[in-house]
């Protein structure tokens, strides 16, 4: 907890803060540059969407960010501390700041929809070791999503968007501080991506949430604060 009490007195920082970061994927020795020199930042309790044509970037920027991939070239700072060089009870801590919505769902098949996330529920936070108050909050995230009548359903049961609304509440479940979201409302019709846009926002405004989407829906981009663009692999300037 000692890092919990560093980061609280240090509101204001950025809460992501990407600078000069550069990414090269080799595959069958054809060597291609796909992020140059990145530079990006999130405030506390803003909402950006990343937005650019397919295969420019997005998705690889924002699995560095969430640590799946290493990073090459470049720096990335989470409340102001460098990811990858952050000793180890600081990188686990900083990690566990960070609520991922991937690109495809990635739940537990044998799971049912509260337990996929419960798992992801902060084991530490000490009121959440009693079940019963795991379970509550699980339902209220469901019941948020308009699932709730899905609570018992296994990832089979449930269609693609009602899936994706799962993995969203899933990611919501560790109380991050930056919900990092790969096209969330890509398999979603325009209600339910109003819905999660609106929740987004919502707990942007009132919990001080911090979000970076991607999106190919112009529609969708009123609900941001900013809009950054990015094409093969640069960030167009304003
Ligand atoms: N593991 C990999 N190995 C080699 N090349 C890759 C790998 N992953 C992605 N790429 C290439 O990197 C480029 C960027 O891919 P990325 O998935 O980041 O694009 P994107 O902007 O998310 O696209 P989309 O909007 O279609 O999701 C693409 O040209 C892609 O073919
Ligand atoms: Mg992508």
């Amino acid at each position: 907890m000692r890092i919990q009490s560093k980061f609280s007195s240090k509101l204001m920082e950025l809460v992501l803060d990407v600078r000069n970061l550069y990414h090269t994927f080799i595959f069958e020795f054809q060597r291609q540059d796909v992020l140059t020199s990145v530079d990006l930042h999130v405030k506390p309790g803003e909402f950006v969407i990343l937005t650019g044509p397919s295969g420019c970037g997005k998705t690889t920027l924002l699995t560095l960010i969430s640590g799946l991939r290493a990073i090459q070239r470049g720096s990335i700072k989470l409340l102001g501390n460098e990811l990858f060089n952050a000793d180890a009870a600081t990188r686990l801590q900083l990690r566990a700041l960070i609520g991922m919505v991937y690109q495809s769902h990635h739940l537990i098949d044998f799971l049912t929809a509260e337990e996929n996330i419960i798992l992801a529920m902060d084991p530490s936070v000490r009121a959440e070791r009693d079940m019963l108050v795991k379970q509550r909050r699980a339902r209220n995230l469901l019941k948020q999503l308009g699932l709730e009548h899905k609570t018992h359903a296994r990832p089979a049961q449930l269609s693609g968007g009602q899936r994706q609304r799962v993995a969203i509440a899933r990611a919501m479940a560790c109380r991050p501080k930056l919900l990092i979201a790969d096209e969330p409302t890509a398999s979603l019709d325009a209600e339910n991506s109003g819905l999660i846009m609106q929740l987004f926002r919502e707990l942007v405004d009132t919990d001080g949430l911090s979000v970076l989407m991607t999106s190919h829906d112009q529609r969708l981009h009123r609900y941001a604060d900013r809009i950054v663009k990015i094409s093969d692999g640069r960030i167009i300037p304003d």
